[in-house]
């Protein structure tokens, strides 16, 4: 059973045909198809005249943003976190919020692993250097990284995407502790004792700056950290003067504070720092699924079910 025709503003061009999926529904979608998300005032725009909204973590779904919303009943984040969005206000609004956890873990995972093994081998550094002419020799001491192998993960943040990065770690024979809200070791305890510090948790008020000067200085100096959560976990301006006065073994980020980093941040000119542009969960595959699962819950709640993935109310 679906119900009436709603109109829904989708901020983005979708990979897939999940937005399909709302016309045959009997919907109607207003996609936003710049290369840019659309502005404030156009994100306005489009949500003045819908029921339904499609967002990215690229949009701020905050209440200013909702009483420019009258009639919207359903949003539905295509992410995991949704700390782009102010879940409490929608509550009280009586607006569904959903997101679309699930399909992304194993991507997310293996895009973590992709930065532990170029941080920890200096990929980036050494293919730039063939690209650049620089390979003249084999050196018996050139390029020396660190071990994988045998090295001490310490994962913070024990959700689905720790657990599977956890899974890939006993691959690489790595010995792996962990802190949780509620298991493991102490965030102390895991900066300390860790070769590789990976980030999982959600962004949070509790999460937010949760690895800041003090933490970095518990960690080795030799230690790597990486983040495929959220940047503003970490204190940018902390993570940049441990790497530059040497406290730090290097850092290795899908996620920043803020995004995009501008090509002149100071984070950029620290030789050991790999930064890449949020692509954690960017495999054709997984990003068709995330869509899908978004029009899904848009689907369900349009026709006033509750949706798959609800996070709120
Ligand atoms: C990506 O960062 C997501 O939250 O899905």
């Amino acid at each position: 059973m679906i119900g009436p025709m709603a109109r829904v503003f989708v901020t983005r061009l979708l990979p897939g045909d999940a937005v399909d999926r709302l016309g045959a529904a009997g919907h109607e979608a207003e996609v936003w198809e710049g290369p840019m998300p659309p502005t404030r005032k156009q994100l306005e725009a489009g949500v003045a005249r819908s029921e339904g909204l499609l967002c990215l973590l690229t949009d701020r779904i905050d209440a200013q943003l909702l009483d420019a919303a009258p009639r919207l009943r359903a949003v539905a984040n295509m992410a995991v976190g949704t700390d782009n969005i102010d879940l409490g206000e929608c509550s009280r609004r009586g607006i569904a919020v959903g997101n679309t956890p699930g399909v992304l873990t194993e991507a997310t995972a293996d895009l973590t692993f992709a930065l532990i093994l170029a941080a920890a081998r200096r990929l980036l550094e050494a293919a730039d250097a063939v690209r650049a002419g620089e390979w003249r020799t084999w050196g018996p001491a050139d390029w020396l990284g660190v071990d994988v192998h045998g090295a001490t993960l310490g994962i913070i943040g024990l959700g689905k995407i720790g657990r599977a990065v956890l899974r890939r770690s006993e691959g690489f024979g790595m010995r792996v502790i962990h802190h949780n809200r509620r298991s493991g070791l102490s965030l102390d305890t895991v900066l300390a004792e860790s070769d590789f510090v990976s980030i999982h948790c959600p962004l949070t008020e509790e999460t937010r700056g949760l690895i800041g000067e003090r933490e970095l200085g518990l960690m080795k100096p030799t230690a790597i950290l990486v983040n495929t959560a959220r940047g503003e976990i970490v204190d940018t301006g902390a993570l940049t003067r441990a790497l530059v006065e040497g406290r730090l073994g290097g850092a290795a980020l899908d996620v920043t504070d803020p995004e995009p980093l501008s090509a002149d941040d100071p984070l950029l000119r620290v030789p050991n720092v790999t930064v890449l542009p949020h692509i954690g969960s960017a495999s054709k595959a997984t990003r068709e699924s995330m869509a899908d699962l978004a029009v899904d819950n848009l689907l369900a709640a349009l026709a006033g079910r509750p949706m798959p993935h609800q996070v709120a109310p």
